[in-house]
């Protein structure tokens, strides 16, 4: 099947089996069936097999699924196996708590530049990323084949910027502004919104109160 027939929802499900999958091999786990990545992920062995089956399976039967060929399969569907050069455009909270994160770079993605507009920020350096100003950013990304812009800067800027960003050659937006931001259709936009995941808990929450009430 053509990876662009597959679900999203399926393609949502991915990255969970990409974590568990690393840390199976981590614990030198060489093979699991079905049943046994259910029982650990939480998940019916059919979804499973379903979902993998949009792949062409990558099990066999009576063997199960082999880990390591697994986790390489779904690294490369995931675009996992090459890197990525990132910046973070918004050197505040967010930004520099991004730029802390040491795991993105074990996934692929190299955060190589910092950028703001405060003066005050410009020359400090987060695990050796310089931050620098936002005048600098359009040669940056155009000597540096920048993939991927986080947006970690005040909504009211991030439509601007983005667009800036894309018309110098960034394909991928990972936007944590809580704004849209109406991009061509070729641009890939990931938006990350806290706010809503935690309104979701709090849905949640409220829905089980009124469970206990009746
Ligand atoms: P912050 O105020 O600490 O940092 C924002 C930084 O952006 C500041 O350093 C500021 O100087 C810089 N900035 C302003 N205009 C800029 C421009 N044109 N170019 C480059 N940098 C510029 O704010 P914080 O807490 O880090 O939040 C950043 C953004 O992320 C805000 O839009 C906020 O609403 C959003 N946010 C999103 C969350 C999410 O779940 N998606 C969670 C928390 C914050």
């Amino acid at each position: 099947m053509n990876e662009k027939e597959i679900s999203l929802a399926v393609i949502k499900r991915l990255p969970r089996y990409y974590r568990y999958l690393g840390e199976l091999m981590e614990n030198d786990v060489v093979r699991i069936s079905s049943k046994e990545l259910s029982e650990r992920m939480k998940v019916t062995a059919s979804q499973i097999r379903q979902d993998l089956n949009n792949f062409g399976g990558f099990g066999q039967q009576g063997y199960g699924y082999n880990v390591e060929y697994l986790y390489t399969e779904i690294g490369k569907i995931l675009g996992l196996d090459r890197r990525y050069n990132v910046v973070i455009v918004g050197a505040g909270n967010l930004g520099q708590a991004l730029a802390n994160y040491t795991d993105f770079e074990k996934r692929g993605f190299m955060v190589t530049g910092l950028f703001d507009v405060n003066p005050r920020l410009i020359g400090m350096t987060i695990r050796g990323i310089e931050v620098r100003l936002v005048d600098e950013l359009e040669e940056f990304v155009k000597s540096h084949n920048v993939d991927i812009a986080a947006l970690t800067l005040p909504k009211a800027k991030a439509p601007g910027v983005a667009a800036d960003l894309v018309k110098w050659g960034v394909r991928g937006i990972w936007n944590f502004a809580p704004t849209d931001l109406n991009l061509p259709s070729d641009i890939v936009v990931e938006n990350v919104h806290l706010a809503e995941s935690l309104m979701r808990v709090s849905y949640n929450l409220k829905n089980r109160e009124w469970e206990h009430e009746i």
